[in-house]
């Protein structure tokens, strides 16, 4: 035999919504559901907030900055991790809360990190040498809950693979 089958899988949590949370973890969701309304989203009209509790205790906001050059558009997970990086320099990031509504302000699928975001947390867990915990969410229901964003991002490419 001259191959081998392999698996990848991950274990993460389900909550049926925020309310099933830590005390903590739910603040976390409610303030990243708040924070949508601050998103600069004229052209997609897609509000994403992020929220981020730092080791030292400090909490960053995060939402998507569009451009009328659509490329130029910065998601709200990247805008959360430059503000971290200038405002808390090497200060790892402990959790992170997701969630994202439309023009009709709702939202029930838990968000999904694009796999540019995917790429920038990686570097920041590496930079900081600590895994970035996540909550998925929308404006209400289901809240996921991710150990290490990494996770998200099987045979990632990192500044180990450049030596
Ligand atoms: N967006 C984020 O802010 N984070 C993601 O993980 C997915 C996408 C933003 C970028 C753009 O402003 C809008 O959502 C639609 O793609």
């Amino acid at each position: 035999m001259g191959s081998n089958k392999n698996t990848y899988s991950f274990e993460y949590e389900e909550y049926l919504n925020s309310d099933a949370l830590s005390p903590a973890d739910k603040a976390l969701v409610e303030a990243a559901r708040k924070v949508t309304a601050d998103a600069y989203a004229p052209y997609s009209h897609f509000n994403v907030g992020a929220v981020a509790l730092l080791k030292n205790g400090q909490t960053i906001n995060g939402t998507n900055q569009e451009n009328a050059s659509y490329p130029v558009t910065i998601c709200a997970e990247r805008v959360l991790m430059s503000a971290a990086s200038v405002l808390h320099k090497d200060v790892p990031i402990q959790t992170m809360a997701i969630t994202y509504h439309n023009l009709n302000g709702s939202s029930i699928k838990p968000a999904s990190p694009c796999g540019m975001c995917r790429q920038a947390l990686k570097e920041y867990e590496d930079r900081t040498k600590t895994p970035i915990r996540l909550l998925l969410t929308g404006m209400e229901g289901k809240v996921y809950v991710i150990t290490q964003s990494s996770q998200l991002l099987p045979f990632s490419f990192g500044g180990d693979d450049l030596k």
